[in-house]
């Protein structure tokens, strides 16, 4: 399937603002007449949210770090082939929350880099993100921003880890961005929304639409 439109990713950890981000982004694409399509990870098709629920929710034992990043994978083989690839195919702007780097970042830590790179390269073949924005901030803001948005719901199978967890993290996103410099941009997201919205639609300009005219 050929690709015309372009593929936009953002990474970070729990609360870093991701899904703010996307409908903000998505939003200033539309005011310009563009097709953009906001979807998420773990999820995006009936499918792919139907294992996002096994993930999230932990339903029986937690699952080995190898089984976990293959269920991932699995959702997201669903989502490409079903959502992603046609909406490219035929023009639009895919925003996605979360992608590939998640599942390397949560994951991969406690697999082979070699079972991780192999999995991905099965997993997104040529349907490599254009941009990455990797949302950049200590990990007890998020958490404490994420549990201020869940109020009494229950923490999910991720956020529920120790903070450890979550510092550890930070660390590899942050690392995915060193090693791919072209394609990630890393954002501090300790500011406002609209510092970091601004931030992130200059460089949405200048890649893809101020090129173009
Ligand atoms: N720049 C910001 N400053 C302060 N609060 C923010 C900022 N961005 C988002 N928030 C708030 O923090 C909470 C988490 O934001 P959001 O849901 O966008 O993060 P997320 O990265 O998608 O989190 P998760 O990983 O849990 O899905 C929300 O209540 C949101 O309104
Ligand atoms: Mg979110």
């Amino acid at each position: 399937m050929a690709k015309l439109g372009r593929f936009i990713t953002f990474e970070g950890g729990e609360g870093a603002g991701k899904s703010t981000q996307v409908a903000r982004l998505v939003e200033r694409l539309r005011v310009l007449g563009l097709e953009a399509i906001a979807t998420r990870e773990p999820g995006g098709t009936p499918n792919a949210e139907a294992l996002r629920k096994v993930l999230l929710e932990g339903l029986v034992e937690k699952l080995s770090p190898a089984s976990e990043a293959m269920i991932f994978s699995a959702a997201r083989v669903d989502h490409l082939d079903k959502l992603i690839r046609p909406a490219l195919a035929r023009g639009a702007y895919v925003i996605c929350d979360r992608f590939a780097d998640s599942t390397r970042a949560y994951q991969g830590g406690a697999l082979p880099e070699n079972f991780i790179d192999q999995l991905e390269k099965l997993t997104v073949g040529e349907t490599v993100p254009d941009l990455t924005f990797i949302l950049d901030l200590p990990a007890e803001e998020g958490i404490a921003r994420a549990d201020a948005r869940r109020g009494n719901g229950k923490a999910d199978r991720f956020e529920s880890e120790a903070i450890e967890f979550h510092r550890g993290l930070r660390a590899a996103f942050l690392t995915i961005a060193e090693k791919n410099p072209q394609r990630c941009v890393v954002v501090d997201a300790r500011r406002s929304v609209d510092e970091i919205a601004s931030d992130i639609w200059t460089c949405v300009h200048a890649r893809f639409i101020g090129a173009q005219n």
